[in-house]
């Protein structure tokens, strides 16, 4: 495996991501959505370095067909908010944006049940795979394109718990794919 990004920069990246988002919601009582599974480990530790008071929920994705053919109309909700966001100022989290059609299908989703406010923040940006137009308010790290895993990102539900982030080689790929 290749190390893409070490715990060190990462804590860092996560505080300055944190120190901003405080700043603008300390008094709002903002909902953070958590986008299972892979952006529970960045939604903990930016919450902790939040330190605000905030409603957490989560929701669940899933897509149909190909991974790499993936498209708007295949993502569905697996499981929904439990609570109306209507009116609130909502911030979603979300681990990694690659093609962009997973974002773009739950940004739509969300707007349509009028949130005062919504900000898109994504611990990952393989931009070189963007497929759709998109706007993501806060990025954390820019990253190529190449099979990663760590810090809540899975390879076959392998390596979610890593807290640095890597690269898989061909053979990895072809070895855990199994
Ligand atoms: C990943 C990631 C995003 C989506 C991004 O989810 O968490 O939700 O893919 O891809 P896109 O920009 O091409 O739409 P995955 O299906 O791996 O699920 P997981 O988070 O449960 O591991």
């Amino acid at each position: 495996m290749e190390i893409i990004l070490k715990e060190k920069e990462i804590k860092k990246r996560v505080k300055e991501i944190a120190r901003i988002l405080k700043k603008e919601y300390k008094d709002k009582n903002p909902v953070l959505i958590g986008v299972l599974k892979g952006g529970f480990v960045f939604l903990a530790d930016l919450v902790r370095e939040m330190g605000i008071d905030c409603t957490l929920e989560f929701i669940r994705l899933s897509s149909y067909g190909k991974k790499s053919k993936i498209k708007a109309e295949d993502v569905r909700i697996m499981w929904d908010l439990p609570i109306d966001i209507e009116g609130r100022d909502v911030i979603l989290i979300e681990d990694i944006v690659d093609t962009g059609h997973t974002l773009k299908f739950l940004k739509n989703d969300i707007l349509k049940r009028k949130p005062r406010s919504l900000k898109i923040v994504v611990f990952l940006d393989k931009y070189e795979r963007r497929e759709v137009n998109l706007d993501v308010d806060i990025i954390g790290f820019k990253v190529p394109n190449k099979f990663l895993v760590g810090y809540g990102l899975d390879y076959n539900e392998k390596f979610r718990y890593f807290k640095d982030v890597y690269g898989l080689t061909e053979e990895e790929i072809e070895r855990y794919g199994k």
